[in-house]
């Protein structure tokens, strides 16, 4: 009879060697395939003698039993280790550097100019544009101001081509007679936009940024124009109460016209918005001139209200701490990365100080 314990350990040889579930299947067929070692045996025993049958085949069935056993073993262990090697092999190192992106960041102007669009808008004001470059006429002229009035020297104008009547707009208030001219009142808007004048020291640029505002309806007064200011400094500067003086003041497209100031206080270093006994100028502002409205064709006598112009630079320098305005257009990357906004971020009129 067949040495059953030295097949039986051949074979477990043969399995253990097996490194992987390819060459398992390889053994498998060895086995049990058609010309395998255990099918062989089994052909065997119709040759055997009646005598060495009974014991033959059944020790046979055991070693098929014992074998089945072990190569199911097999197969599960060799998975395991497949996987185990997997995890080693592709283990992420998450001690290396990212990949670094150049996330671009928000430039205070812009952002000052979303948050102020969205709180004048909360009060029904919409946003209206006008060129960079004006005439004669929008700027200076349509609003009043003769051909030999002190402002036009005083604003210090950048005269493109005189012989063509092109200037850069010292002021946003052009946008108000455009916008009167192209349609019916009431008006209710705001403008923001780049404007120009001769001028550059710590708090003066060449250019820089205002934003006017227009209400014209029937019944509109000085006190709707507090109200709303009121409303507007608290909001941007995100104050409950605020100390603003109105300071009577000349425009030719206002009368009556007034500077508009704001209390604050110098606290650890920091200025405080609307608290102290210090005052600074944040804006002119005035009721709309008869002969501003006459010229857009609106009836004085039936049609008044207010305008405002406010230095939106000079805003972003306030709420956010930043002393040289000249830096505002120097483009340095890193005042950027320093003083600008993340694109990210849910915008939002009432955020402080963030950093
Ligand atoms: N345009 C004025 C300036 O630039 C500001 C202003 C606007 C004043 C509207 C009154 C009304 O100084």
């Amino acid at each position: 009879m067949e040495n059953f314990d030295q097949i039986e350990s051949d074979i477990l040889n043969k399995i253990k060697n097996v490194s992987n579930r390819n060459s398992l299947d390889s053994v498998k067929t060895e086995i049990f395939g058609k010309k395998g070692i255990i099918t062989e045996l089994f052909k065997k025993i119709g040759s055997l003698d009646q005598s060495q049958r009974k014991e033959y085949a059944s020790k046979l069935n055991d070693l098929k039993a014992k074998i089945t056993e072990i190569l199911k073993k097999q197969v599960v262990n060799l998975g395991q280790s497949e996987i185990n090697n997997k995890l080693k092999n592709e283990k992420i190192d998450i001690t290396l550097p990212g990949r670094t992106y150049f996330a671009g960041r928000i430039h205070p102007v812009s952002q000052v100019i979303d948050e102020v669009t969205s709180i004048f808008a909360e009060i029904g004001f919409s946003v209206e544009e006008g060129p960079d470059v004006e005439s004669e006429y929008y700027n200076f002229s349509a609003l009043n101001t003769p051909e030999n009035h002190p402002a036009r020297d005083m604003q210090d104008t950048f005269y493109l081509d005189r012989s063509k009547d092109l200037l850069l707009r010292t002021h946003t208030s052009p946008v108000q007679i455009r916008t009167m001219l192209k349609s019916k009142p009431p008006f209710k808007i705001i403008a923001p936009g780049r404007t120009y004048r001769c001028d550059s020291d710590q708090t003066h640029s060449p250019m820089f940024h205002q934003l006017e505002g227009l209400h014209i309806d029937k019944n509109i007064n000085m006190g709707h124009l507090k109200g709303c200011l009121y409303y507007f400094v608290k909001k941007f500067f995100e104050v409950e109460k605020v100390k603003i003086r109105f300071r009577p003041s000349h425009f030719p497209f206002t009368e009556p016209s007034a500077e508009v100031d704001i209390g604050y206080k110098i606290q650890d270093g920091q200025i405080k918005i609307g608290e102290g006994y210090k005052w600074l100028e944040i804006l002119g502002c005035g009721m709309v001139h008869p002969n501003v409205l006459i010229n857009v064709k609106v009836n004085p006598k039936q049609y008044q209200g207010y305008a405002f112009g406010v230095g939106i630079d000079r805003l972003a320098m306030l709420k956010y701490g930043i002393n040289d305005l000249r830096a505002f257009f120097e483009s340095d990357i890193r005042w950027l990365e320093f003083y600008g906004f993340d694109p990210l971020d849910v915008p939002t009129n009432y955020r402080g100080l963030s950093r």
